[in-house]
Order: C-alpha cells, then structure tokens, then sequence
C-alpha cells in the first residue's frame, strides 16, 4: 500500500489551513489582528521576493564559525544577475512549478516553491521572515506544496548548520539522503576557498513494507 510514513505530518493535514489570522505589535505597541493571505506568486512579486529572502538568508545561515558573515547574504549580492534569475525561475508558474506567497496585510512574510519532476518533488526557497517564525505559516506553506507533489517523493537540500530547520523537516518525516552524499555551496561573491556544506533530506512517498 502507497501511504505516507510519518503520523504527525498526516495529523497536521487534517486540520484547517490555520492560522488565518496573526496578531502583531504596532509601533507604538499596540496589538493588532491581521488577516493572512496565500497565493500565487507573480513576476512582479520579485523585489519583495528578493528582500525576503535576502533578510531570511542573512539571519539564519550567518555563522561566525564557518566563516559565514553576513556580509555574503547583502542585499548587492542578491542584485546580482546570477541571484536574480534564479530567484525569477522561482516566480514563474507552469504545470510542473508553483510558488506560494504568504502575506499580512500587505507584507509578504513567506514563500515556498514546489518544482515536480518525474518521480520526485523539489522543494525550493521555502523561507518565512523570521519576525513569523514559528507561528505555523511555514506548515501552511508546506501543505500547498505538499498537495501539489502528488504523492511523489519530496526532497531538498539545505546547509548542514541550519540544525533549527533540519530539526523541522524531519518532525514531517523527511530524512537525511545519505546517497546523494553533501555538496560544498561557493558563490562567486564569497571570498576565494570558502565552502559551506550542505545536505539533500528526502520525504520518501512509500512505505519499506
Ligand atoms: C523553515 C521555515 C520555513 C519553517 O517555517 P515556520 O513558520 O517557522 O514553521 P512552523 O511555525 O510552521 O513550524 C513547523 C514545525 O516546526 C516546529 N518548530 C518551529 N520552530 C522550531 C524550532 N525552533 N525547533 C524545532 N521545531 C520547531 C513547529 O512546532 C512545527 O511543528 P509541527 O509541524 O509538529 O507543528 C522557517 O523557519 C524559515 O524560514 N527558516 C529559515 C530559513 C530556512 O531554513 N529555510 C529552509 C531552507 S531549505
């Protein structure tokens, strides 16, 4: 029998796409109730986009030990061509891809990206602003993507110091793909020989029995 392996993600799918509404502090420190929305992204959804992901990276892959400041997750290098045509690949919906954005009010606090290939389903530029963390935006995302994967096997791959996340993926069931092995990130704006590492995690779609 084709099913899912892991309890807690079929539990979580049962219930509503909560939270649809999310309370957050005013300047002057007043709280406010504001409604949630999703929904496709657009090509011209790209700066806000860019800013997200820009801001996310920044604050949750710097890392002192390795090397990583946050000078190498700037806003000049997501202006780069490079950056930005992989990010506008994200934006662009077909059969095969969709993007999913996240909006208080008219803040945008989070997006995913499903890309379904024949036999497996990437997942890609999953962030949530790191302000929202934590609250169940992300889980809202993931079901959207989830759906879309029709039953194929979801996979990723992410930094190996990103515990927090690693730790998140694999409370839905996803494993640490030990064939594929890890690969070494570099980006051309990063100084000469610096490397991060990082891993593929796997959320396989059938059972072993
Ligand atoms: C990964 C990310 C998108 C998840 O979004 P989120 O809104 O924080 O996630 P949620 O609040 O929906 O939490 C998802 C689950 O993780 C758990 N969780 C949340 N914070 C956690 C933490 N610090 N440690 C362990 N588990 C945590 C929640 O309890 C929830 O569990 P459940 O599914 O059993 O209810 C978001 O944290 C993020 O942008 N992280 C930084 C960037 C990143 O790593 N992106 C992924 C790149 S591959």
């Amino acid at each position: 029998m084709v099913q899912r392996q892991d309890a807690t993600f079929t539990e979580w799918r049962a219930e509503s796409d909560s939270p649809r509404a999310q309370s957050t502090t005013t300047n002057r420190g007043q709280r406010q109730i504001m409604e949630i929305s999703i929904r496709l992204a657009r090509s011209s959804d790209l700066k806000d986009y860019t800013n997200l992901l820009q801001k996310t990276y920044q604050e949750a892959y710097t890392n002192k030990k390795l090397g990583l400041t946050q000078n190498l997750f700037s806003r000049e290098v997501f202006s780069t061509k490079d950056t930005q045509n992989y990010l506008k690949s994200n934006l662009r919906q077909s059969a095969k891809q969709k993007t999913w954005l996240v909006f208080i009010g008219s803040k945008l606090i989070g997006s995913i990206t499903a890309a379904n290939k024949e036999n497996e389903c990437e997942l890609k530029g999953f962030y949530v602003a790191t302000k929202f963390q934590s609250r169940g935006i992300g889980k809202m995302l993931f079901k959207h993507a989830f759906d879309f994967s029709k039953r194929r096997d979801m996979v990723l791959d992410l930094y190996a110091h990103n515990r927090k996340t690693i730790n998140i993926y694999r409370k839905w069931g996803f494993r640490v793909d030990k064939k594929k092995g890890v690969i070494y990130s570099h980006w051309p704006e990063w100084p000469e020989g610096l490397r991060a590492k990082r891993i593929y995690m796997r959320l396989s779609s059938r059972t072993s029995a």
